[in-house]
C-alpha cells in the first residue's frame, strides 16, 4: 500500500493541474490553436502560438498513464479492498474516454455538447482518483471493517457481520 499512497496522491495531484490548465484552456479560448490531433503543428516541440494547449495535451499523456498505473497497481494489490478496485477500474475507463473526447472536441471545432461531456467526465475522473486516495490511506474502509468499528467501541452490543454490510444483533447484554 505504500507505493499506492504516494502513487496515488502524485496522481491526483496531476489531474488537479490538469483540470485547471484544461478550465484556463476554455476561459481564454486558445482550445483550437493546436488544431490537429494527436499533435500541434510543431509536433513535439512546444511554441508559444499553442503553449498553453500544448501543455493540456502533455499533461494529459502523462496523467494517463498514470492512472493507468494506479489501477494496475490496485487492481495487483492482495490488501486493496474491493470498493477501491472498481474505483481504479472506472477511472482506468474513464481516462481513457477522457483521452477519446479531448480528440473528439478538435475534431469537432470545440461542439458545445463534447466539451461539456469532457468537463463532466473530468470531474468522474477526479472523484475515482480522490477515492482510491482516501481508500490507500484508511480514509475510506470497507463497510465490514466500519461494522468492526461500531463493534469495538463497545456499549454491551454484539454485532455479528455478515457479508456486504448486513447487521444482526446477536446479544444485547444490557437486556
Ligand atoms: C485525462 C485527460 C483530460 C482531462 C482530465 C481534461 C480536462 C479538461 C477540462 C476540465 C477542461 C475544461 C472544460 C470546461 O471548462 O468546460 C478541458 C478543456 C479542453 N480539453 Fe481537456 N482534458 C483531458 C485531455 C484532453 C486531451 C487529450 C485533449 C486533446 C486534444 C483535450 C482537449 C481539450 C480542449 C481543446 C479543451 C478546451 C475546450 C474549450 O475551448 O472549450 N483534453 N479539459
Amino acid at each position: 500500500m505504500a507505493l499506492l499512497k504516494t502513487l496515488s496522491i502524485v496522481t491526483l495531484f496531476a489531474l488537479f493541474v490538469l483540470i485547471s490548465i484544461g478550465g484556463y484552456v476554455s476561459a481564454s479560448g486558445v482550445g483550437l490553436t493546436c488544431p490537429e490531433w494527436p499533435l500541434c503543428p510543431a509536433g513535439l516541440v512546444p511554441m508559444n502560438e499553442f503553449l498553453i494547449e500544448y501543455f493540456h495535451r502533455s499533461i494529459a499523456a502523462t496523467t494517463g498513464l498514470l492512472v493507468i498505473i494506479t489501477m494496475a497497481f490496485t487492481l495487483k494489490s492482495k490488501t486493496a479492498p474491493r470498493g477501491m478496485k472498481i474505483a481504479s477500474i472506472i477511472a482506468g475507463s474513464a481516462v481513457v474516454g477522457q483521452i477519446t473526447l479531448g480528440a473528439l472536441v478538435i475534431v469537432e471545432r470545440l461542439h458545445a455538447i463534447l466539451v461539456t461531456a469532457h468537463l463532466g467526465l473530468g470531474l468522474v475522473l477526479f472523484a475515482m482518483v480522490l477515492m482510491i486516495v482516501l481508500y490507500s490511506y484508511g480514509l475510506l474502509s470497507p463497510s465490514h471493517k466500519r461494522l468492526s468499528a461500531i463493534r469495538d467501541k463497545g456499549s454491551g452490543v454484539v454485532i455479528e457481520e455478515e457479508e456486504h454490510a448486513n447487521v444482526k444483533i446477536v446479544n444485547d447484554s444490557n437486556s
